[in-house]
């Protein structure tokens, strides 16, 4: 991931983040039982936002795996025990862990293919591989119709991310031989919502698009943007997928 912000500034974009996700992932969890999970891991677990909190729902042992050790030094708290490794070599035994998860990850992975099957590898018959919260910046609807959603896709290729990973999470599924349940977080964004996210959005589009967009266009969009929301006018949905699957025996 890009290095503009400083490691705290991330695991606040991280906490934001996770609040749009809550429902899915309080879906997910009582889907897989996880109170009731006695090993749980989560690939890719950054600030470790979402592996605290799981720590909170479970009765069991909570382990969060990063690439990044300036992430995990900043991690939230000491619910959970935290690894430095790869997700797409993950350093634990096969069928290790009743429930595995990823939260905003897959589409980060540089081979999110083999990123499944480490999943998959590492979670024991029965139990639950969940992939909270994957978005797809292809089919984010913008009224009126502003650069944004086209401003994302371009930074996250730049940065080697996949901005379509949503729609793909169903095929990663089942080349594992898994029949994942697919959902779709659809966020709807109007009014206030939007008002009160303004500063925050414009402060992220500022940086991701800083290489490919002048100040000028930027300022330009800008003041499209909040005409639009200042008519009552302004919409966007976007949609955040979410998978939840069962591995066989
Ligand atoms: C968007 S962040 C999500 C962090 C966390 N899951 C959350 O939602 O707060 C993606 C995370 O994936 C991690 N990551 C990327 N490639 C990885 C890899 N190959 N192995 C382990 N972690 C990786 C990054 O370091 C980063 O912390």
């Amino acid at each position: 991931m890009e290095p503009a912000l400083t490691p705290t500034e991330w695991a606040e974009h991280f906490r934001r983040q996770a609040e749009w996700t809550r429902a899915a992932r309080n879906y997910l969890y009582r889907r897989a039982d996880l109170l009731r999970a006695r090993r749980v891991l989560d690939v890719g677990c950054g600030t470790g936002v979402i592996t605290e909190e799981m720590a909170t729902r479970t009765r069991g042992r909570v382990v969060g795996l990063d690439i990044n050790p300036d992430f995990l030094r900043l991690r939230e708290g000491n619910g959970a025990a935290y690894v430095l490794g790869d997700a797409l070599r993950l350093p634990f035994a096969g069928r290790a862990f009743d429930v595995v998860v990823g939260h905003f990850v897959l589409m980060w992975l540089r081979d999110p293919r083999q990123g499944m099957a480490e999943m998959v590898r590492v979670t024991r018959a029965g139990g639950w591989v969940l992939l909270c919260a994957e978005p797809d910046y292809g089919a984010r609807l913008d009224y009126p119709d502003l650069p944004h959603a086209a401003w994302h896709i371009e930074a996250l290729r730049r940065e080697g991310a996949d901005p379509f990973m949503g729609r793909k999470l169903r095929a990663l599924c089942a080349e594992q031989g898994l029949d994942a349940e697919v959902g779709c977080l659809s966020a709807p964004w109007t009014g206030e919502a939007i008002r009160d996210s303004l500063d925050g959005e414009w402060a992220t589009l500022s940086r991701i698009t800083r290489e490919f967009v002048s100040e000028d266009e930027r300022r330009a969009v800008r003041a499209r943007e909040e005409a639009a929301i200042a008519r009552g006018e302004r919409f966007v949905f976007m949609p955040v997928f979410y998978a939840a699957a069962r591995v066989p025996g």
